[in-house]
């Protein structure tokens, strides 16, 4: 489906609210209905009917639309942030006594859910590297029904084989759940290579101005209903319309954000690449990424997340760089309209930094 069309058009019906060229914000809790029968009918289908904002809500739906057609899914379920996405994606596929494997460093509260929650109703995690589809394959069990992939990777960007893992993993009748925050569907197309769900954070470069939190989910219509069905509702994670509104606005602009950060992270990249006072840099589109043939064959763009790693192994020589940056902001998150610098020292205890520990000099830059 052409770009334009879905962020523009798909989903609008202009003619329902006096055509106005942005869409209202259905601030409803509840939808009346004229008979018996047709409440009747709702309850028996709440997925296809208007009933309650816990459920389905116009505006959600217009938002719904264009980010299953973005992903190329059959369908897409929106939720009030990426962790409770995931979080569902991942409790719809699970029960007592499975087994799930994992990238070593999935988003970090991703793995506190495997750890500390999935862990205490009997789902145990393997967590690889993941590198190959061989790994995959040796840390299958019998009872493994859920491979979670994050390609590229939080800090150094390790990717996945996706469609080789996704080929294989229907063999066994296993569950692909992917976060495709770094790419957006714009740059890797998962759903594609065969990825039964694609998660992304909202927050990130779907909203884009740093200013509202989602999540979202895309597959086929059977497991987002699926989803719907037991965890969207129970739970009640679902996002407000206000929300989904700021995120349709977002979406108006995702192409021209997108191909202005993936510019400014090409000139970045070139510029630190070369600098005499830097050791490495992180980043899948740069010659030296250890997975640099995978990166140009499976994603259309690598941009905005690049991390490098200082000549000066000095804790305080890492802070006086973040802190010395004029146009960066120190914070967590990323995918908005403001640069920013995070250490990964920040997050180690004073008396636990090693110098020697390539990981700990870690600096990520997002543009
Ligand atoms: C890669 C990745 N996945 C998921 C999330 C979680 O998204 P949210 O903050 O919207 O819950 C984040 C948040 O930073 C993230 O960076």
């Amino acid at each position: 489906m052409n770009l334009s069309y879905i962020i523009n058009e798909l989903g609008e019906d202009r003619e329902q609210y006096f055509n106005a060229v942005s869409p209202p914000i259905m601030q409803a809790s509840n939808f009346a209905f004229n008979t018996i029968d047709e409440l009747s009918k709702a309850f028996a289908d709440e997925m296809g009917t208007y009933l309650y904002s816990r459920g389905q809500n116009p505006t959600v739906d217009i938002l719904r639309k264009k980010l299953a057609a973005l992903d190329g899914a059959e369908d897409c379920l929106v939720f009030n942030n990426g962790a409770a996405a995931t979080f569902a994606a991942v409790m719809a596929n699970v029960k007592s006594g499975d087994h799930i494997v994992s990238v070593k460093d999935p988003y970090v509260w991703t793995k506190k859910a495997f750890d500390n929650i999935f862990s205490r109703f009997g789902v145990s995690t393997t967590y690889i590297e993941g590198k190959d589809l061989q790994e995959w394959q040796s840390a299958t069990q019998a009872n493994t029904v859920l491979y979670y992939l994050e390609s590229p990777n939080s800090w150094e960007y390790g990717l996945q084989p996706l469609q080789e893992i996704a080929d294989f993993a229907k063999t066994k009748n296993i569950i692909t759940i992917i976060d495709n925050t770094y790419c957006t569907p714009i740059y890797q197309n998962v759903i594609e290579m065969g990825i039964d769900i694609a998660m992304q954070t909202a927050t990130k470069y779907i909203g884009g101005h740093s200013d509202t939190l989602g999540g979202v989910l895309c597959g086929s219509h059977a497991m987002m209903r699926k989803i719907f069905e037991s965890e969207y509702l129970t739970i009640g994670s679902g996002i407000q319309p206000f929300n989904a509104w700021a995120f349709i606005r977002g979406l108006r602009t995702l192409p021209a954000r997108l191909e202005r950060i993936n510019h400014t992270t090409k000139t970045m990249v070139e510029f630190l690449s070369n600098h005499p006072k830097i050791e490495k840099i992180i980043f899948p589109f740069h010659p030296s990424f250890p997975q640099y043939e995978l990166a140009k064959k499976q994603m259309k763009e690598a941009f905005g997340l690049v991390t490098i790693i200082l000549k000066d192994k000095k804790r305080e020589s890492i802070i006086r760089f973040c802190e010395s940056l004029k146009a960066f902001l120190i914070a967590v998150s990323w995918g908005g309209h403001e640069s920013l610098v995070i250490p990964r020292c920040a997050g180690i205890r004073k008396e636990n930094y090693n110098p020697d520990s390539e990981k700990h000099r870690q600096i990520r830059l997002y543009f």
